[in-house]
C-alpha cells in the first residue's frame, strides 16, 4: 500500500472510532482480533445499507422473497456443502518472522506485481510515443511485456492446477520458483503449505462429544438451500425465482488484518436465484449487470468498481467473478457473483435422502434447479462507503474540515436541527420542527456550542443537511438549510422543509435510479 493511502486508511479507522461508527470488540479487554462492534452512527449506516439491498432484491423483483434462517444448522449441512472437506485455505509460515500467510494470496500478490510492471512499461512507452501510441500493439509485441505476460499466464495455470488438485507441495514450489520473500522478515525461509479449515465449531447440548459438534455458518447461503422447497411450495414460486437473506457468517480467518475488510464475524447479504438448467449463464450475466448498477447508483464513482473473473473456481462454481472496489488497500473483492450449478441442492438431496426437485409444469418434468448467487459483504459495503466518503478538505479561509460525503439516503442522520442560539424561543421553535420531521427522517438535535462547530460535527458524521432556526424564523416561518457538501445555505419555508428533505434523502428515490 502506498504511504499516502496507508495514512488515509489509518485516518478513516480512527475517525470511525472517534465518531461512533466502529469500535474494536470488547475494547476494555484490549479487543478481540478481527472482531468489531458498530457504534451509534455505524449501526444506523449499516441498517440503511441493508434496507437499500433488501428493498432492491425483494421490492423491485416480484420473483424474489426474503428469509431469515438460523445460524446453527444440522452438521451434515456442512458435509453436503463441501465445507467440512474443502473450506480451507492453504497456509504457510515464515520461520523467521513467525508470521502466517495464505499461499494463494502470496502468489496472487506476486502476479499483481508482474501486472504492475507491464503497466509501467506501457506508461513509459505511451510517454515516449505520444499520440501515435497503440497500447494493444505494444503489449502484444514488446519482448519485455510478453515475457511478463507469459510468466503471469504460467503462474495462473500452475496455481489453478495446484488449487483444484489440493496439491500443497505444488503450491509451495510456485512460491519457491517466484522467489517470494516474507514482506516482514524479507527471508524465504518457509514451512510447508498446509490446509487450514476456516469453520468455527462448538458443541450443542451438554455432552461434549463429536456427535454434538456443530458449526457457526461460514456463509448464509446454505440456510437458503435447505429451505428451497419450503419457500417454493409455500410461496407457490415459479422458476426462475430468488431467495434473499441478510445474516451473520463466521470464518476463522488466519490473515485477519485490514480492519473490517476481513473479519472473523461478519455479515453477508446473499441471494440465490434458482433457474432452469442450461439457462444459468444468461442469468449469471443478468445478475452481474444488475449488481454493478446497484453499486454504481450510490454515486461513489463508477471508476471505483470493476469486475474480476475467477480463474480458480470454488468447489461449487462453473463461473464466478467478483465486483471489486477501489478500497484504500487497493482494488479488492466487494461482492461475489457465482454460478453454483446444482452442486448444493444435489448434495443436500444425496446427504438428506429427501427429494429437492422442482416440478416444472410447462415442461411437465422435475429437475434440480441451477443456482446463480449474488453475495455481498455488508461490512465491506460499509467500508467502501466510509472510505470513499471520508474527505479531508482545506477551506478558502485556511481552516480544515473532515467531511463524510455519505450518500444522503444512507447517512446515519438525515438532518440536524439547530437553534442558532440557546435563547429567545429559538430552541422551542427548533424542537417544534424536529417533532414534525422525526417521523419521516432520522434527526439530530443540538443547541450547545457555536453554530460553526456544530456544523463541523455534523460534517464529520456525514449529516447531509442542517436546518438552522434563527431570529428571522420567528418572524416569517423560514429556516436555512445548509448542504453538507457545498456548505451553501438556502432559506426555505418551514412548510416546505419536510418534502424537500424526504425527496433528497429517500432510499426509495435512490432505488428508482437503478
Ligand atoms: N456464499 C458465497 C460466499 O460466501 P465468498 O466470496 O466467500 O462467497 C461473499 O463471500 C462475500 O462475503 C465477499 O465478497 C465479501 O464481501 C464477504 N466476506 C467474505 N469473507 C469475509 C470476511 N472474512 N470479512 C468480511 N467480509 C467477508
Amino acid at each position: 500500500m502506498a504511504a499516502q493511502e496507508d495514512n488515509i486508511f489509518k485516518n478513516v479507522i480512527s475517525h470511525a472510532k472517534e465518531y461512533g461508527f466502529i469500535f474494536p470488540s470488547s475494547e476494555i479487554y484490549d479487543g478481540l482480533s478481527a472482531v468489531y462492534d458498530y457504534g451509534q452512527n455505524g449501526a444506523e449506516l449499516k441498517n440503511n445499507i441493508k434496507e437499500y439491498w433488501w428493498k432492491f432484491m425483494t421490492l423491485l423483483h416480484e420473483n424474489i422473497v426474503g428469509i431469515d434462517a438460523a445460524i446453527f444448522m444440522h452438521p451434515t449441512t456442512w458435509k453436503a456443502s463441501g465445507h467440512v472437506d474443502a473450506f480451507s485455505d492453504p497456509m504457510l509460515d515464515n520461520k523467521d518472522s513467525k508470521k502466517r500467510y495464505r499461499a494463494d494470496v502470496l502468489i496472487e500478490d506476486a502476479i499483481a506485481k508482474m501486472e504492475e510492471k507491464i503497466e509501467k512499461e506501457v506508461e513509459k512507452a505511451a510517454k515516449r510515443f505520444g499520440e501515435s501510441f497503440d497500447k494493444e500493439k505494444f503489449v502484444t509485441t514488446n519482448p519485455r511485456t510478453l515475457e511478463y505476460q507469459k510468466k503471469i499466464d504460467d503462474t495462473n495455470a500452475r496455481l489453478k492446477t495446484a488449487t483444484s488438485n489440493a496439491d500443497m507441495a505444488a503450491m509451495k514450489q510456485i512460491i519457491i520458483d517466484l522467489d517470494i520473500a516474507d514482506p516482514v522478515s524479507g527471508t524465504k525461509n518457509w514451512t510447508d503449505v498446509r490446509q487450514f479449515n476456516l469453520m468455527f465449531s462448538t458443541e450443542m447440548g451438554s455432552v461434549a462429544d463429536d456427535a454434538n459438534k456443530i458449526y457457526l455458518r461460514p456463509e448464509t447461503a446454505q440456510g437458503i438451500f435447505v429451505n428451497f422447497l419450503n419457500v417454493q411450495k409455500t410461496g407457490r414460486m415459479k422458476i426462475p425465482f430468488g431467495i434473499a437473506q441478510i445474516g451473520k457468517a463466521f470464518r476463522n480467518e488466519i490473515v485477519a488484518r485490514q480492519f473490517i475488510f476481513r473479519m472473523r464475524e461478519f455479515e453477508q447479504m446473499e441471494m440465490q436465484f434458482f433457474v432452469k438448467p442450461g439457462e444459468e449463464m444468461q442469468w449469471y450475466e443478468y445478475w452481474k449487470e444488475k449488481r454493478m448498477r446497484w453499486h454504481q447508483t450510490l454515486g461513489l464513482g463508477a471508476e471505483n468498481y470493476r469486475f474480476h473473473d475467477h480463474l480458480n473456481l470454488a468447489h461449487y462454481a462453473n463461473a464466478a467473478c467478483d465486483i471489486q472496489f477501489n478500497f484504500p488497500i487497493g482494488f479488492k473483492e466487494l461482492e461475489g457473483i457465482h454460478s453454483r450449478t446444482d452442486f448444493d441442492l444435489k448434495n443436500h438431496e444425496k446427504y438428506s435422502g429427501k427429494k429437492l426437485q422442482y416440478f416444472d409444469s410447462e415442461e411437465n418434468q422435475s429437475y434440480i434447479p441451477y443456482v446463480v448467487e449474488t453475495s455481498v459483504g455488508l461490512d465491506r459495503m460499509f467500508l467502501s462507503i466510509l472510505s470513499k466518503s471520508y474527505t479531508e478538505e482545506k477551506l478558502e479561509d485556511g481552516s480544515d474540515r473532515v467531511v463524510l460525503r455519505i450518500p444522503a439516503p444512507l447517512a446515519p442522520h438525515k438532518v440536524a436541527v439547530l437553534p442558532l442560539m440557546k435563547k429567545d424561543g429559538l430552541p422551542e421553535k427548533a424542537m417544534e420542527i424536529m417533532n414534525e420531521l422525526k417521523f419521516d427522517l432520522n434527526c439530530f438535535y443540538e443547541e450547545k456550542d457555536a453554530i460553526g462547530r456544530r456544523y463541523r460535527r455534523q460534517d464529520a458524521i456525514g449529516t447531509p443537511y442542517c436546518v438552522t432556526v434563527d431570529h428571522q424564523t420567528l418572524e416569517d416561518n423560514t429556516v436555512t438549510i445548509r448542504d453538507r457538501d457545498t456548505m451553501k445555505q438556502e432559506r426555505v419555508k418551514i412548510s416546505d422543509v419536510k418534502a424537500q428533505l424526504i425527496d433528497a434523502c429517500s432510499i426509495n428515490n435512490l432505488l428508482r435510479k437503478i
